[in-house]
C-alpha cells in the first residue's frame, strides 16, 4: 500500500485518523511522530500508543518530537477554544486503556530525516498537528522534502476559524513552523482546511453505527466522536467535525474533498491575526499557487469510509 508517515498531536480526531491509517488496506503506515499541541507531548505520545495498542497495531513505531513551538516559548496569546473545560473535545488521556508499549528511543526529527534520506520509494507525509516537527526536520536537512511525494496538512481556514477570529489551531500553535513548511520544496502540498472539515460532519447516528460494529476501532471511534459532538454542541448541533481523519480518508478516496490550487501564506507577526492562513482566491492573483487547498468536503463519503474501514478488526 501507499507508504505514509503520520505526524500527530493525539487528541480525539488525531486518534480517528491514526485508526483509519493503521487499518485501511491501501495504506502502509510506516511510523508516527508526535508533537506538542492539543495536549502536552507526553500526553500526545501516550494517547498515540493507547490507540495503536487498542486496535492491535503495537508494531507501528511512535517517535516523540518537539515539546514546544520552534520560535516561541509557547502558543500566541489567547485560549484555544477547545482547551476550555466545558467544550474540550479532547481531554488529556483518551478513554481507552493505558498502553502496554513504549515510544521509540529515536526521536521524531531523527526518524523523519533518516527515514526520508534512506527511502527508495516516495513517502506521503500527513501532518495533523502543529508543524513543529516537520519544520525542524527541514531545518536539519531541507532536501528530505524531495523524498515526500505529497505533504498533506490538516490546518488553516479561509472563511472558518476556531482558535481566534482569524486562525486555526494547528497553524496558530506554531505559526513560524507553518510558514517554513508552506515555503519548503515539497513536490505537492495539500491543505485540508476547517472550511472543508466543517462540511464533513459526523452525526450521532454514525457514532451509533460505529459502536454497533463491535470492533475495537468502531467502539473507540464512537466514544471519541460522541465526546466531540458534546463539545461542539454550540456550533454544529448533533454532529461534529473530525478534522484529521479527512486527511487520511483523502489518501484512499481523493473525491472526499475538492481542492483548488491557490497561494497560501501564514501570518506570523500581527497580534490580531497571528497564525492566519492567508488564502488568495482572487482569479487574477499575481501570487504563485503553492498548495492544493480543500475548502469543501463530501460528508456522506467520509461517513461511509469510517464505517467500512472500522469494521476491520486485526486484534484476533
Ligand atoms: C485541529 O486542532 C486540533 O484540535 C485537532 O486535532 C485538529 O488537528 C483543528 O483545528
Ligand atoms: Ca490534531
Amino acid at each position: 500500500g501507499r507508504k505514509i508517515i503520520l505526524d500527530v498531536d493525539t487528541g480525539t480526531d488525531d486518534a480517528v485518523a491514526i485508526m483509519f491509517a493503521a487499518l485501511h488496506p491501501e495504506l502502509d503506515l510506516l511510523g508516527i511522530t508526535t508533537v506538542n499541541g492539543n495536549v502536552a507531548l507526553a500526553n500526545t505520545t501516550d494517547n498515540t500508543l493507547r490507540v495503536l495498542d487498542w486496535i492491535g497495531r503495537p508494531d507501528i513505531p511512535v517517535h516523540p518530537g518537539v515539546p514546544h513551538p520552534i520560535a516561541r516559548f509557547g502558543f500566541p496569546g489567547g485560549k484555544h477554544f477547545e482547551q476550555d473545560d466545558d467544550n474540550d473535545p479532547h481531554g488529556t488521556a483518551l478513554p481507552i486503556p493505558e498502553p502496554s508499549t513504549a515510544a521509540q528511543a529515536t526521536g521524531a526529527i531523527e526518524y523523519l530525516v533518516e527515514t526520508l534520506r534512506a527511502t527508495t520509494e516516495p513517502i506521503t507525509l500527513v501532518a495533523v498537528g502543529p508543524l513543529s516537527n516537520i519544520a525542524t526536520a527541514l531545518a536539519v536537512d531541507p532536501s528530505v522534502a524531495g523524498a515526500v511525494d505529497e505533504l498533506v496538512v490538516m490546518g488553516g481556514g479561509h472563511a472558518v476559524s476556531n482558535v481566534s477570529a482569524s486562525a486555526e489551531f494547528n497553524i496558530w500553535a506554531d505559526p513560524e513552523a507553518a510558514s517554513v513548511v508552506f515555503s519548503a520544496g515539497f513536490t505537492r502540498r495539500t491543505l485540508v482546511t476547517l472550511d472543508a472539515t466543517h462540511r464533513a460532519l459526523i452525526p450521532q447516528r454514525t457514532c451509533d453505527a460505529l459502536d454497533a460494529l463491535g470492533t475495537p476501532a468502531g467502539t473507540a471511534a464512537a466514544r471519541f466522536i460522541t465526546r466531540r459532538i458534546g463539545a461542539y454542541e454550540h456550533t454544529t448541533v448533533g454532529a461534529a467535525p473530525v478534522h484529521d481523519v479527512v486527511c487520511t480518508a483523502y489518501l484512499v478516496a481523493p473525491e472526499v474533498i475538492s481542492t483548488r490550487h491557490l497561494p497560501v501564506a501564514v501570518e506570523t507577526a500581527s497580534p490580531l491575526t497571528v497564525g492566519r492562513t492567508v488564502i488568495d482566491t482572487r482569479p487574477d492573483t499575481e501570487l504563485e499557487p503553492n498548495a492544493h487547498v480543500a475548502l469543501d468536503a463530501n460528508a456522506d463519503l467520509l461517513n461511509e469510509l469510517l464505517l467500512s474501514t472500522f469494521a476491520r478488526d486485526v486484534t484476533s
